[in-house]
């Protein structure tokens, strides 16, 4: 049987990038897929090239730094598939600048994604699966959570978000939730189109495996900390960046 045969699976920013890869990735293993993302059409675009029929997949446009349209999509989706049983908190963003150019809507911008969308999704699948007494629970922080330049505020939001993985995991064991965070680095996405070349270069000097990492490669990891053979494992972080924290 499939490993995720009979699950709804919710991935938040999944219309494109790691949060496709690893949408796909559930949709392949059996799962019951929701696409949510800011872009409407590519999460519906995704959702209908696996499943045409609507049946098993469905996409939806959602703002997660809105908890009106968060509440919304949850409610879509517990009303179409019954369950939310697997979410993997993906959406988020980055508005680089040096600190001390930092502008105040730079910060709040990823903040707002990062941060308050984190809060929004978590809560309202938990709400679900603290009832049906499963949940399994994925967010996706960052190497950078260690702390990057030009990226406080992202980090700021990533180190954030590993400490809320290991606090919700204290709150959801007995709810039979376990929460995990993967720590991606440097994976080939639009997202690393923003940085520049020189910076890209030294990146990949610094990287043991000396390339890129593949969108497929975070959404294996993600997919281990969500099945049984992760069934003893919550509040950990998973460091999937080929080396790059070690050099
Ligand atoms: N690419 C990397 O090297 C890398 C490394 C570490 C962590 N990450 C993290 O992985 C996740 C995915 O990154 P990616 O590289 O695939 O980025 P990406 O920019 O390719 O994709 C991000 C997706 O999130 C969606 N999104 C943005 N804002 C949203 C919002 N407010 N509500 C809903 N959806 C929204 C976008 O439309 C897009 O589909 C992010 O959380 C990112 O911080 C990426």
């Amino acid at each position: 049987m499939a490993r995720f045969s009979g699950r709804t699976a919710v991935v938040t920013g999944g219309a494109q990038g790691i949060g496709a890869a690893i949408a796909r990735k559930f949709y392949a293993e059996g799962a019951r897929l929701a696409v949510m993302d800011i872009n409407a059409g590519g999460a519906q675009a995704l959702a209908a090239e696996l499943d045409a029929t609507g049946q098993n997949a469905i996409g939806l446009g959602c703002n997660v730094a809105e908890r009106s349209e968060v509440t919304a999509a949850f409610g879509a989706i517990a009303a179409k598939f019954g369950t939310v049983d697997i979410l993997v908190n993906n959406a988020g963003i980055t508005r680089d600048a040096i600190f001390h150019k930092m502008t105040e809507k730079q910060w709040d911008d990823v903040i707002a994604v990062n941060g308050k969308g984190l809060f929004n999704c978590t809560q309202e699948a938990w709400l679900i699966m603290k009832a049906q007494k499963y949940g399994r629970i994925c967010n996706i922080s960052s190497t950078n959570a260690s702390g990057e330049a030009g990226q406080a505020n992202y980090a700021f939001t990533k180190a954030g978000a590993v400490a809320f993985t290991k606090s919700l995991a204290k709150e959801g064991g007995r709810h039979n939730i376990r929460v995990n965070c993967v720590r991606p680095g440097m994976i080939d996405t639009d997202m690393m189109r923003a940085v520049p070349a020189d910076l890209l270069r030294d990146m990949v000097e610094r990287t043991a495996l000396r390339r890129f990492g593949l969108t497929a490669e975070v959404a294996d990891a993600v997919a281990y900390l969500c099945s049984d053979e992760a069934s003893w494992v919550t509040g950990e972080e998973l460091l999937v960046c080929g080396g790059f924290m070690y050099r």
